[in-house]
Order: C-alpha cells, then structure tokens, then sequence
C-alpha cells in the first residue's frame, strides 16, 4: 500500500487504499468509533457493520453552520464515546471540516480520521489539519489546527463525482503543480483524466511537505493559498453558487498576471497557466462589473491579516509574496483576464 507521512503536531500517514472500509476497520479495532456522512452518501456504507454508530449530515457547506456543528457536538455526547474514541468524517471538504473540529472540541480534543471522497477533500481539506466551521461573518471563521489521526484515500471515489466538480477539483492539483511539483503540469498537458492517481499522490506530497514545515502558516504555508486571494472573494461574490476550484482557478490565472508584472515571471510561464486551466475547462475570468465589489472583500478579508497579500510566482515552483500592489494596477489585470 502506497502511503505519504504527515509530520505535524503528530505524525500520521495518508493511506491509498482500494478497500477502504477494511482499512477503516482495521485502524479503529476495538476503539468507539462514530461515522459523521452526509445524507446524500449514505449508500457507500453499505457493508460496513450495521452497528457502526453513525451521524447523518446535511450536504454542502450547511455542513459547516454553527447550528450543525452544535447538533453533531449534543448528539456525540449522547453517546458513551469518551476520550479514547474516534470520530470519522467520510464526505467531501465539509465534511472532514466539521469532522476535525467537533474532534478537536469534544472531550477538549478526540481522534479523527478523514475518508475524502471528493478531489479538493483528497489534495486539499483532508490533509493539514485544518479544521472548521462557518460564521455568519465569513467562511471558517471559528476553527483550529487539529490534525486527524490518518487519511484513507480511495481514488475509486472520484468515479461518483460528476464532470464538473472533478474538474473543479482540479484546480487545486493545478496550483500544486505551480508552486511546487512541477511533473504535475506535464500530466496535467500529457492526460489529466487518465494520469488522476499519480497527480492525487503528488498533490499530497506537496501538501504534506508543506504542512510538515509550517503546520501552523507562520509563513510557508500561505504558498498554498497561491490563487485563493481572489479566489475566496469570487467565491463569496458568487454567493458560493461557484465551486470553490472555480473561483481558484480565476484567481490562479490572476496571480499568474500578477507574478507577469511584478514578480519577474516569465511569458511562456504565465501563459503556461492559461493553456493548463483552460484544458481543465475551468473560468479563467469573471464578471467586469464585479472589480469594486471583488476589491472591497479582498480589502475587509484582508482585515484577519495584516495587509492585502497575495502569493505570486518568481518563477515555476518558486512562490514569493506581494504587499505592495495598487488598486490600479489589479484592476488593470482583472480587465485584462476579461480581453483575452
Ligand atoms: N487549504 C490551504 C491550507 O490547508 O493551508
């Protein structure tokens, strides 16, 4: 079995497996273990033993509202799960999100495991620790660094996915592949769907290096919000009625511009963005309109932060960070993307 180790503020391993109810089964043993999956998923947990206590969830980001999280937490506590027992999330981003973080908070701090069974849950949520919920306020706005105990991968997932959330998921193999590896952006040229296992697997190794040297984003970290800057504000813009790898592709296509004027990266390598994400099929601009009111989120986002930051590229595989823009001057990108 193929298998990538996290080395955070614990150490665990993401597992490929293709039996993955027997992995899972093999890891809890003997522990009290309770399933979290949304509703809409339910049939994928046939043959899994009946008793298996399970906690269905709403799908979607709903996953993620205060009112679910405080219902899973009552519901949890009904049971006689103690501090010994683990909580398993199986569902996409949400899912492993809100998993994480009711075990991160119940009992001051249980075990989890994530089962991603979508492509952005497989290279980006399950891995890292990262946990959450939404406020009103904003997306992921409460939430802490809580690794699971392991992530059990089953590419055979992706099969369920349609067309359009595969390739949305695709945007944030794509950004691997620009900050870091970049063998990711000739599988991506040479047959992205059949090339799908090795580009999840190295999109993996790209995450856990990463998180393994900066778990907690006191600085390398950020390189993996590269496109997400802009990204998140289309995505809030949208009224999340754009996937998240949507909104990320945009903004990948904006930071590469921004790297083109102001952070010595190459022609050939900006266009090399436009060509890969266009395969994918994915937007690579948006509304004209949306620039005053995309600018502001930015801005009011920026507030959790310092200053208005954005992760641009020096070259391939070479992340830097820019402080120091203007309005004028990523207006002038933005209503660029729009010209091409
Ligand atoms: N999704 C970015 C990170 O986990 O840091």
């Amino acid at each position: 079995m193929k298998s990538i180790d996290v080395a955070a503020e614990r150490r665990y391993s993401v597992d490929f497996v293709t039996d993955w109810q027997g992995a899972l089964l093999d890891y809890v043993g003997e522990k009290q273990a309770i399933l979290l999956v949304p509703e809409s998923l339910i049939q994928i947990l046939a043959g899994l033993p009946k008793d298996f206590r399970r906690i269905l969830l709403p799908d979607g980001e709903l996953q993620k509202d205060a009112s679910t999280y405080i219902r899973v937490l009552e519901e949890v506590s009904q049971t006689s799960l103690n501090r010994t027992g683990v909580l398993i999330g199986i569902g996409g981003g949400a899912t492993t999100d809100l998993t994480g973080f009711v075990a991160a908070t119940y009992l001051r701090g249980i075990e989890w495991i994530a089962v991603p069974t979508s492509l952005a849950g497989m290279v980006d949520a399950a891995v890292g620790g990262k946990t959450g919920i939404n406020l009103r306020t904003g997306k992921n706005l409460a939430g802490v660094f809580h690794s699971p105990a392991k992530v059990i991968v089953n590419i055979g997932f992706l099969k369920t996915l349609s067309d359009r959330d595969l390739r949305a998921g695709m945007a944030e193999v794509a950004k691997c592949g620009f900050i870091s590896d970049l063998k990711i952006l000739d599988l991506i040229r040479e047959d992205w769907q059949a090339n799908i296992p090795e580009l999840v697997s190295r999109s993996i190794a790209v995450k856990a290096q990463v998180v393994s040297r900066d778990f907690k984003e006191s600085f390398e970290r950020e390189i993996l919000n590269y496109g997400h800057t802009l990204g998140h504000a289309i995505e809030k813009h949208s009224n999340y009625a754009m996937r998240h790898g949507e909104c990320v592709s945009i903004g990948l296509i904006f930071a590469a511009e921004l790297s083109r004027l102001r952070s010595g990266l190459s022609d050939a390598a900006a266009e090399k963005h436009h060509q890969i994400l266009a395969q994918l099929g994915l937007p690579t601009s948006y509304a004209k309109d949306a620039w005053s009111s995309l600018y502001e989120i930015m801005q009011s986002d920026k507030k959790k932060k310092s200053k208005l930051r954005f992760v641009t590229l020096k070259q391939l595989g070479e992340p830097t960070r820019l402080e120091d823009t203007n309005e004028a001057e990523l207006q002038h990108i933005y209503e660029g993307m729009l010209k091409r």
